[in-house]
């Protein structure tokens, strides 16, 4: 074991009597008015044909900023059945939603009406979760992240339909992670995202000797569904009009399905678990007042290190979790999560006491080799070629096909992918590339090593036009499993391919 000192840990010893600090919270509700944010979008939802909707990525309307108006809402833990044949009951069903004052919108969630519980898992533990679907529509349950056999993984293959249920087994056998659950059903994953089907699941540590982290749920240990929605006039989710094909991005931004929200924070070095659940767009987040935090996670599990910065970028279907310590700033500046732009996303209300928990120092596993030279060095095995935007995307050259099997996999084998994000005339596009059953490792982005913030297991992993990325990829279990971008509209446009793994 070695010790890390977290940043500004100094400064938590000397805070000894801290006093309430509170940030400035701009008031007043909101009123329709100020929610007619459709005036300020520029698009034009009757022509979806032709390249005019593609996504260019100068033309993406910017998110408004928070009014810290509402309390954040936390999502409740999933609790366990009694006196049953199964340990946990995922619904996926119709319901409303009060965005804004006077309209009620009509979205979709996972026990509720909006979004689902956060479902934890112990670190090896195995549970049956029943999943059931009173939509009216096909719908599947995904495990984003979660190492499970192909059968259990929720796939497009894998549908329930409209009335019925069955039982999952889900072992947690893989590191503590944020991972993070969603449906997937056959070209209308984005629209049952859209409107409201995602759910966080945590691999929670067992090991006594793991770092000592903040890990009281709601309390000191957040989690944060960062998500865009496009409303339509009468406040409505209406993805038939309102979606584009290279990806529908709003101007509207929900933190756990709040609008306008704020956090109170209790406690002085707060761990936050942040989730890109956007159909669309990349998040680049900072601190208003450009203070630097710690990530401590990725997608997958701890880094080999923590990492100091004062930005994060996340792809839809990215996490990291980061550690911030609000004693280390100074008490008088308001302090918000912001966006690249800077506008606030969620600003925070500084209500912690003076108490200190012993915190100076944290204590990480020695991981320094997180990648072998040996594992650095194997030659690539498999190739993927990302091509297009709107609904001429591909993986090398072909659309999904359920009834295809792309790629084969021996279980416990290592490979290595090579993914390469082909450019065309115009540029190309961003493309967050993820892979089912599998936490894989990042060798390198055209040749170099990773960013020290990508040094930790990964699912998903964003590409940049004309940029080949190695991926050290390994399936514990047996399966067929997808492998797609994770842009939800490119996804349901056929950029999906299957591997099996045998
Ligand atoms: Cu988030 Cu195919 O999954
Ligand atoms: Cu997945
Ligand atoms: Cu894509």
């Amino acid at each position: 074991m070695k010790k890390i000192i977290l940043a500004g840990a100094g400064l938590l010893l000397i805070l000894t009597g801290c006093t309430n600090v509170t940030t400035e919270q701009q008031s007043g509700e909101q009123t329709s008015e100020e929610m007619q944010h459709e005036e300020n979008m520029d698009m034009n939802h009757e022509n979806m044909e032709g390249m005019e909707e593609h996504m260019d990525h100068d033309n993406i309307p910017s998110l408004q900023a928070s009014k810290g108006t509402q309390e954040l809402v936390i999502p409740p833990l999933l609790e366990k059945q009694k006196d049953s044949d199964f340990d946990y009951e995922v619904v996926a069903q119709e319901g409303t939603t009060q965005f804004f004052d006077g309209s009620l919108t009509n979205t979709y969630g996972y026990n509720g009406n909006l979004l689902g519980p956060t479902l934890q898992l112990k670190e090896g533990e195995t549970v049956k979760v029943k999943v059931r679907n009173e939509l009216n529509e096909p719908t599947t349950f995904h495990w984003h992240g979660l190492e499970v056999p192909g059968s259990e993984d929720g796939g497009p293959s894998d549908v329930i339909q409209p009335g019925e249920s069955k039982v999952v087994t889900l072992k947690a056998d893989q590191p503590a992670a944020t991972l993070w659950y969603h449906p997937h059903p056959h070209e209308m994953t984005a629209e049952q995202v859209f409107k409201g089907l995602a759910g966080m699941l945590y691999v929670e540590e067992t090991d006594e000797e793991a770092p000592a982290l903040p890990h009281t749920y709601g309390v000191d240990d957040i989690p944060l569904i960062f998500q865009d929605r496009l409303f339509d006039e009468n406040k409505q989710l209406d993805y038939k009009n309102l979606m584009n094909n290279d990806g529908t991005i709003g101007d509207v931004s929900l933190v756990n399905g709040t609008v306008n929200p704020k956090l109170t924070v209790t406690k002085p070095l707060m761990r936050f678990r942040i989730l890109n659940g956007a159909n669309a767009r990349n998040y680049t987040f900072r601190l208003s007042n450009d203070a630097s935090f710690t990530q401590i996670a990725s997608d997958g599990g701890l880094l080999r290190e923590p990492v100091e910065t004062d930005e994060i970028t996340l792809s839809p279907s990215e996490r990291a979790e980061i550690l911030i310590d609000f004693s280390a700033m100074e008490s008088d500046e308001p302090i918000a999560i912001t966006d690249e732009e800077g506008n606030a996303l969620l600003p925070f209300d500084l209500e912690y006491d003076g108490e200190m928990k012993k915190m100076e120092s944290i204590s990480w596993p020695d991981n320094t080799t997180f990648l072998s030279e040996e594992e650095k060095s194997l030659p690539v095995t498999k190739e993927i070629e990302l091509f297009g935007m709107m609904d001429k995307v591909t993986i090398n050259g072909k659309k999904f096909d359920p009834d295809r099997i792309d790629l084969r996999q021996k279980k416990r084998v290592l490979e290595v992918w090579e993914v390469y994000n082909k450019p065309d005339e115009m540029g190309g596009m961003l493309h967050p590339f993820h892979i089912h059953g599998t936490q894989f490792k990042i060798i390198s982005r055209d040749g170099r090593e990773p960013a020290p913030n990508e040094l930790g297991l990964k699912d998903s992993v964003l590409i940049e036009p004309g940029e080949r990325v190695r991926l050290l990829v390994t399936f514990p279990e047996e399966g067929i499993y997808m492998y797609h971008c994770h842009i939800l509209e490119h996804e349901d446009n056929g950029m999906m391919g299957q591997v099996e793994v045998y």
